[in-house]
């Protein structure tokens, strides 16, 4: 696919009153999605439900975050972490996620996730962090390399 990479560059910001909410099977693949997330990662909800929730990975995004996140909610525990997510676009947005499962009759049947804004400040330690941890892991490099 040809792509222009001055579109990485675009942010969304995520409005501080509204909650992007999903829902996945235990596999990831999302069975419920709000008017907010399809709005914010710019997908209509039709086009979200059914994806596997990697639809929304963004190149920046550290391997070892996701695998900590799936170790956590196996063990049955609520994941919270910081995501940089891509757009149907290629722009990017960030969030803070909460993770966890939902039951019925005490079994774990699905995953559920809210999200919320985070501040300019965490948005730079987030990147910067990330950066980090993918040159440590040997993870792919940054899209935007240069910025003129
Ligand atoms: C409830 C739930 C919400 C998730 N939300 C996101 C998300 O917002 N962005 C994202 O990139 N991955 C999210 N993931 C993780 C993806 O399923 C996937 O693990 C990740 O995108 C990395 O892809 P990979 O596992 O193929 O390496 C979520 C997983 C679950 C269970």
């Amino acid at each position: 696919m040809e792509y222009n990479e001055s579109e990485f560059l675009i942010e969304t910001l995520v409005p501080k009153d509204e909650l992007i909410i999903s829902r996945t099977d235990l596999k990831g693949n999302i069975t419920y999605a709000n008017d907010t997330f399809a709005k914010i990662s710019g997908y209509k909800i039709d086009e979200l439900l059914g994806e596997s929730h990697r639809i929304l990975r963004h190149p920046d995004m550290p391997k070892r975050v996701f695998k900590n996140l799936w170790e956590t909610i196996g063990l049955k525990e609520q994941w919270q972490g910081v995501i940089k997510n891509l757009r149907k676009d290629r722009g990017f947005y960030w969030v803070h996620a909460t993770i966890s499962g939902v039951y019925k009759n005490g079994q774990l049947i699905e995953f559920k996730s809210i999200r919320t804004p985070i501040s300019f400040e965490e948005k730079l330690k987030y990147q910067k962090l990330y950066d980090e941890y993918r040159n440590i892991d040997k993870d792919n490099i940054r899209i935007i390399k240069y910025i003129n």
